[in-house]
């Protein structure tokens, strides 16, 4: 251990408590890393990892860490997929998992306030036994953090419907780089008191202020949900049926989410799942909620007609609780089936083209993956034009070829992707992972705004410095 990390360690414990911070090597390692691909943060470890309890600390950890121009990346749960949570300049890792209280539900007010590191499926849960929604659903919401989810302003499978985490965020605890605390918001729905702060923190990720409470909108709870399970003729219709579902059908569901072939075909190697129609070219999952049983039933049988009509090979309608996991566990595999291979991707992409684009950019693939001698899978939350691939070199390749590889092949994806007027990414973020692409979607006015706004917050730099934009 260096002097100066020693001496890190021991102011740290000076201002946290001994059992509050550590620097053993195991844990630093495993504090530094998150899910984007295993070879992609293997260079970058903290120096020490604290583990704050309250507001108070926050600050104090952070004051000092200005004054010492020392870099601290606040972390959530690491389920991260752009390196959101990897400490690229060394430093402090900031956890933030012993702040794990949801403080307070107020029914009357329909809102709920959270420490950052509860686990988001607990604040769903705690909601929905109180007869409220908390619409906020991410993929990895059985692990991820309230505070990462507000970090990247984490999108998930309903937010055709009920919006990004932003749009339930009514108000914010921050500590800024200085370690001042400041409160954004509240629980009320309308606020122009001055710049809307509150969404310039949602999404910034840990790059301008620390979330130390988190204050959420709730919905009144839907009393039924219903899940179809489509197998598709074609992607183009899959994709006319996407919109047809609002334009003609006259509903926004709560998901629509989409497989391709080799998804669903990968989801069966590696299961040995049995999946109906599992040769047919694109899969849908439709869910709708209502508050009126039959009216929902009316809505779901006519987006059942026009599945039909613009070539379902079958609609599978789940209701029942054990239907509605079965279907939502093979869209569940997907993501995870990828991990088992991850060594050796490419890449995970997380672009977003307007609606009326995803035909041609999925026509597109096969000829970019040819060129670059790769494979795919694609899936996503169609619904949203945010589709989701996972790349794979068609030979094995060493950790710094598949990095140069993965650089080229992103190049040419997202010169696609900006043509079709599309963006970078939907939900995962930009991190370290995609920052230097930022240029092919920003403009350089754009950029310098960027940076001209966290010098405002963070004239330090010490707040998760080197994500979202270079240097
Ligand atoms: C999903 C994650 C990868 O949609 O965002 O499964
Ligand atoms: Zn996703």
């Amino acid at each position: 251990m260096s002097d100066m990390t020693r001496s890190l360690l021991e102011d740290l414990k000076a201002i946290l408590g001994a059992s509050s911070v550590t620097a053993d090597a195991e844990r630093r390692a495993a504090y530094s890393s998150d899910e984007t691909l295993p070879w992609f943060d293997r260079h970058y470890t903290a120096d020490v990892v604290c583990f704050p309890e309250n507001t108070a600390q926050v600050s104090a950890v952070l004051k000092y860490a200005n004054e010492r121009r020392v870099p601290v990346t606040p972390r959530g749960a690491g389920t991260g997929l752009s390196g959101g949570a990897v400490p690229y300049m060394g430093g402090i890792v900031m956890s933030m998992e012993r702040m794990n209280s949801i403080i307070e539900i107020d029914v009357e007010n329909r809102t709920l306030t959270a420490e950052p590191g509860v686990v988001t499926s607990e604040i769903t849960k705690a909601a929905r036994e109180r007869g409220l929604l908390y619409a906020g659903d991410p993929c990895s919401g059985d692990i991820s953090f309230i505070g990462g989810n507000v970090a990247e302003n984490a999108g998930g499978n309903k937010v055709i419907k009920y919006g990004s985490t932003g749009a339930h965020v009514l108000g914010l605890e921050i500590v800024l780089a200085d370690g001042s605390i400041l409160t954004l918001g509240g629980k009320r729905r309308k606020d122009v008191t001055g710049y809307d702060l509150i969404h310039l923190i949602v999404g910034s990720e840990g790059t301008l202020a620390v979330v130390t409470k988190v204050i959420l909108n709730l919905l009144p709870l839907p009393a039924r949900v219903t899940d179809l399970f489509v197998p598709m003729r074609s992607v183009n219709a899959a994709m006319r049926l996407v919109a047809a579902i609002s334009t003609r059908g006259g509903v926004i569901p709560s998901s629509v989410e989409f497989m391709d072939r080799k998804s669903i075909q990968n989801v069966k190697d590696y299961t040995g799942m049995e999946i109906p129609h599992s040769e047919a070219a694109a899969f849908l999952i439709i869910q709708m909620d209502g508050m009126d049983r039959r009216q929902l039933w009316i809505d779901v049988e006519r987006v059942g007609d026009i599945c039909v009509e613009l070539g379902a090979l079958e609609v599978f309608v789940a209701e029942d609780r054990n239907a509605r996991d079965r279907v939502w566990r093979i869209r569940r595999l997907v993501a995870e089936e990828e991990w088992t291979n991850s060594m050796a991707l490419l890449s995970k992409e997380d672009i977003v083209v307007p609606s009326g684009s995803i035909s041609e950019f999925l026509a597109e693939l096969p000829a970019l993956a040819e060129r670059h001698r790769a494979e795919y899978n694609a899936y996503g939350h169609i619904g949203d034009g945010n589709i989701h691939m996972t790349i794979f070199p068609m030979s094995d390749m060493e950790p710094d070829d598949l990095k140069k590889a993965s650089n080229a092949m992103c190049a040419d994806l997202y010169r696609l992707v900006k043509r079709l007027g599309g963006t970078l990414s939907g939900e995962h973020g930009i991190g370290l992972k995609r920052r230097e692409y930022m240029n092919i979607f920003l403009d350089e006015a754009h950029i310098a705004l960027i940076r001209r706004l966290k010098d405002a917050f963070d004239p330090n730099g010490v707040l998760n410095p080197g994500k979202i934009v270079e240097g």
